[in-house]
């Protein structure tokens, strides 16, 4: 039975591919839409990656629409170096069967939430935040009708992943992570904090593979290739696999710890653009905003391995 309706907005990336095979394999969601955004490759590669995956999983019900190419202000930029020049890491891109879906994808996600009874719609965020931005600016009352908005952004006790200050998604877009922080949703926030819990080990990974199923080969060839370079980079011999994280915590909430919060982000200074200033010290039941501080990253992994199999 379907208990969650969801839309997923994304910038497949690698990590992305990963959340994309838990969705598509949970029967109790009911995905309304995929919208992509231009953020880890340009917007015609993320929107592409997001269709070959699509039909991987055999869910060519989920409409795919494609969003906003570039952040409100600030040039694109990528982050193809983690997830290779085409965004799917080892994978060779191959052209879809089914094409994009009419309309782009902030209409899409205007539409999608209007369409349905308030708050009964979850939003997963899990690149640069402009597509959400720019829909609040379109239609302000989003924000009371959405949902939940699960987001994967930020860092605090972590410190950042593309500068020392900010988390990629918040950095490539910062005056849209703005404009979202103040918007009035009902926003939790998974930043790098509680995303580096969430690693792809060894063993973890040939559970996924294990399964023998087009998503589970292709989750693990996802998790492979950031193994590979995140070995290279950075020296981890398992990478965090970011963008699971607000799927895994709308499927099974239990599994996180969240901690009220405001956050604020730094769009100013160009030393620490994006940064998000994570506020604890305010009265909880005024709080704005929820920050995850940790995961049980084996339960992640449990879920994703149920999804694909
Ligand atoms: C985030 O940045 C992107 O590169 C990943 O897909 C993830 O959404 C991690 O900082
Ligand atoms: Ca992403």
């Amino acid at each position: 039975m379907k208990t969650l309706s969801l839309i997923i907005d994304c910038d497949p990336g690698v990590d992305d591919a990963v959340a994309l095979m838990l969705a598509f394999g949970s029967s109790e969601l009911e995905l309304l839409a995929v919208t992509t955004v231009g953020g880890n490759v340009p917007l015609a590669k993320t929107t592409r990656n997001a269709r070959m995956l699509r039909q991987i999983a055999g869910r060519e019900d989920v409409p795919v629409h494609a969003g906003a190419d570039r952040p409100l202000r600030r040039k694109p930029a990528g982050a193809g170096e983690f997830h290779g020049e085409e965004g799917l890491g080892f994978m060779t891109p191959f052209t879809p069967a089914k094409g994009v879906a009419d309309g782009h994808g902030v209409d899409a996600l205007i539409n999608a939430v209007m369409a349905r009874e308030p708050e009964t719609v979850a939003l997963a965020v899990l690149g640069p935040m402009t597509n959400l931005a720019l829909a609040l600016r379109r239609e302000p009352t989003l924000a009371r009708r959405l949902g939940p908005v699960a987001i994967m952004g930020g860092a605090r006790s972590e410190g950042g992943n593309i500068t020392a200050s900010a988390e990629f998604n918040v950095w490539a877009d910062p005056e849209a992570a703005d404009e979202v922080m103040r918007s009035g949703c009902r926003i939790t926030m998974f930043g790098l904090d509680a995303t580096h819990q969430v690693r792809a080990t060894e063993e973890r990974i040939a559970a996924v593979a294990g399964i023998g199923t087009p998503k589970g080969d292709t989750a693990a060839a996802m998790m492979r290739f950031s193994q590979k370079v995140e070995r290279e980079i950075v020296g981890w011999d398992a990478p965090p696999v970011h963008d699971v994280c607000p799927v895994a915590w709308l499927l099974k909430p239990e599994l996180f710890e969240l901690k009220p919060c405001r956050i604020a982000v730094e769009f100013q200074s160009e030393l620490t653009r994006g940064h998000t200033a994570v506020e604890f010290r305010v009265d909880p039941a005024e709080a704005p905003h929820r920050w995850a501080v940790s995961a049980d990253a084996d339960g992640v992994f449990a879920l994703i391995t149920e999804a694909v199999r």
